[in-house]
């Protein structure tokens, strides 16, 4: 009987309990054991409780919830090859040697790592004699899966991240409610969204709220934009608009480099326009609370794929990331997004922001 493991790493994302609920019953169908692995990578490398076989009702009532409810941590003990020889371990007295792993591309990357260590690290168990030989020799190979849980629908390799539509509409419910104290002073607002390297929740939600000007990584304004920004917020009042918003993603920054911050555009606007302005920093609101409904179907097909992927994979199964392309479950080879979602850096760094956003994929205007 295959054994897999499921876990979220990182930081949590709403839907993240949709990929879990339909990883456990979809494996457990396939005639699988499953167990989840509690507090992310961490909770491999403690193993004792925070390995627990699962049952079809582990995951009854979890996916209208928010968060994660087995838990997510930021692992520092994972990134050192000591605390990867631990995590084997734990998985070996399991019998476990098939992963799917819910988190960003850090996780999925130091999950990689692991995958391609794991044949030297068993002749070290079992050179320690904390495994017996004929345990590794049976579970030679890691296979892994990915899906990515990112508010920051940051990857290359999937249309959405789990969570990035939760936020979304959390960040456009915000923007509709600062718009109407706004309107009411004739004042404006400057709201800072999350991100971290990704316009996508900024440029979609100045879209979806109506919003006068938006600031996002991919697309750095020339020198000199701040007077188009004033310029279009005083046309904006001109012609009646009784609300301003712009919205700032929080890795915003102009085509030197430098960080664009909300602060800076709240100086700029109130000087210039001599204006009453407000900051909004929307923080970790945006990635609280109860998954929309899309942030649950679309989780669950991403889950049951995930599953039969590893419980069906072979030896030289090559990992995958399951994700979505045009509203279709798509698989792509993990480390080539991985590379790919890397490369994005560069490509604004060198100005080709038109390349920048295409390599986002197709939720962005190209
Ligand atoms: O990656 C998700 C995210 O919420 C980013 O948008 C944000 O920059 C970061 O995590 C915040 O991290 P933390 O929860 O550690 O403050």
């Amino acid at each position: 009987r295959p054994a897999i493991a499921v876990l979220t790493s990182g930081g949590d994302a709403p839907g993240m309990n949709a990929v879990v609920r339909a990883v456990v019953r979809t494996a457990i169908g396939a005639g699988a054991d499953v167990f989840a692995v509690y507090e992310g990578l961490q909770g491999l490398v403690d193993g004792g409780q925070r390995i627990e076989r699962f049952g079809w009702s582990s995951v009854g009532s979890v996916q209208h919830r928010g968060g994660t409810v087995i838990g997510t941590a930021r692992s520092a003990d994972f990134r050192t090859r000591e605390g990867r020889r631990r995590a084997a371990l734990h998985l070996l007295e399991r019998g476990i040697d098939r992963l799917v792993v819910v988190g960003g591309d850090g996780s999925l990357t130091g999950t990689d790592v692991f995958r391609s260590e794991w044949p030297d690290l068993l002749d070290e168990l079992v050179e320690a004699g904390e495994v017996p030989a004929e345990i590794a020799a049976r579970h030679g190979h890691l296979v892994i899966a990915g899906v990515v849980g990112s508010i920051d629908n940051d990857m290359v390799g999937t249309d959405m991240t789990v969570g990035a539509d939760t936020a979304l509409h959390r960040i456009v419910d915000a923007i509709d409610a600062l718009a109407s104290t706004a309107a009411s002073h004739q004042r404006s607002f400057v709201v800072e969204v999350m991100g971290r390297h990704c316009g996508y929740l900024a440029l979609m939600s100045a879209i979806a709220g109506g919003a006068d000007y938006v600031l996002i990584p991919e697309n750095p304004p020339a020198d000199g934009w701040e007077d188009e920004m004033c310029e279009r917020l005083r046309a904006g009042r001109a012609a009646g608009r009784r609300e301003s918003i712009v919205v700032v993603a929080e890795g915003a920054t102009d085509r030197h480099g430098n960080p664009i911050t909300s602060g800076h555009v709240r100086d700029v606007l109130a000087e210039r326009l001599a204006e009453d302005v407000r900051v909004t920093i929307l923080g970790h609101v945006q990635r609280g609370g109860a998954p929309s409904a899309y942030d649950r179907w679309m989780p669950t097909l991403l889950g049951h794929a995930a599953a039969l992927e590893v419980v069906h994979a072979g030896p030289d199964h090559e990992p995958q990331l399951i994700g979505v392309r045009n509203n279709r479950v798509h698989r792509t080879p993990l480390m080539s997004a991985v590379e790919r979602t890397r490369q994005i850096p560069g490509l604004i760094q060198a100005g080709d922001y038109r390349a920048a956003m295409a390599a986002r994929g197709s939720s962005f205007t190209d």
